[in-house]
């Protein structure tokens, strides 16, 4: 598989069409989730992208945001929209990108932890590839007001800094 990271504006038209395929077959079951109702998404900044044969097969989405955790403010990488192509999943291609996703969040993104929210059955996905669990709530902002989403919250630690406990909140609309 080759992985690429793109920035947003320079995903080429066909290749989006094919990812926002992915993204809408892979979480066609979110919409009828009552926890994710009325939410709205972050837009994001970067897309990595495993290809097959030059055809996209898993994907995420990258956007860098200070949020708030406990008293401090702290930068991270948000991550979402992990996604497989239905006929591409169980062969640890969504593994593979998430590691190779650790070295871009270090290095051009330049801010020291992952963060994303996932459903606890996702969650060992995650672990497997070196996340780990710091809350089961998060906070959010969205039309001017804070609110909350009881999920599961993982962080991943790319460099010497470790992570604070505290109340998160991304101060703004989640990922
Ligand atoms: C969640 C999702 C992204 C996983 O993608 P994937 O490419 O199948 O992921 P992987 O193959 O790397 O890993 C999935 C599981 O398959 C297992 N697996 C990996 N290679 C395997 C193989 N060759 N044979 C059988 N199982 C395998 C892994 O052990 C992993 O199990 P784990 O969750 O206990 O770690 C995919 O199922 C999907 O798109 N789901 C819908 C959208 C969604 O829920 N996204 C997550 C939002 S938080």
């Amino acid at each position: 598989m080759e992985i690429q990271f793109l920035a947003e504006e320079n995903i080429p038209e066909e290749l989006r069409k094919a990812m926002d395929a992915i993204d809408h077959v892979a979480f066609a079951a979110d919409q009828d989730d009552p926890e994710l109702a009325g939410i709205q998404w972050s837009s994001h900044e970067w897309m990595a992208v495993g290809l097959i044969d030059g055809k996209p097969v898993t994907q995420l989405c990258l956007t860098r945001r200070e949020i708030r955790v406990g008293d401090e403010m702290v930068w991270v990488a948000g991550v979402g929209g992990v996604a497989t192509h239905p006929d591409w999943q169980k062969r640890g291609l969504a593994s593979q990108l998430l590691r190779a996703t650790q070295p871009f969040i270090r290095d051009e993104m330049r801010v020291p932890f992952g963060l994303l929210i996932c459903a606890e059955a996702t969650r060992p996905l995650y672990e497997h590839a070196g996340w780990q669990r710091v809350s089961q709530r998060l906070y959010y902002i969205q039309e001017a007001q804070r609110r909350h989403l009881d999920t599961q919250v993982l962080i991943l630690t790319v460099t010497e800094h470790p992570w604070i406990n505290g109340e998160i909140d991304v101060c703004g609309l989640p990922w």
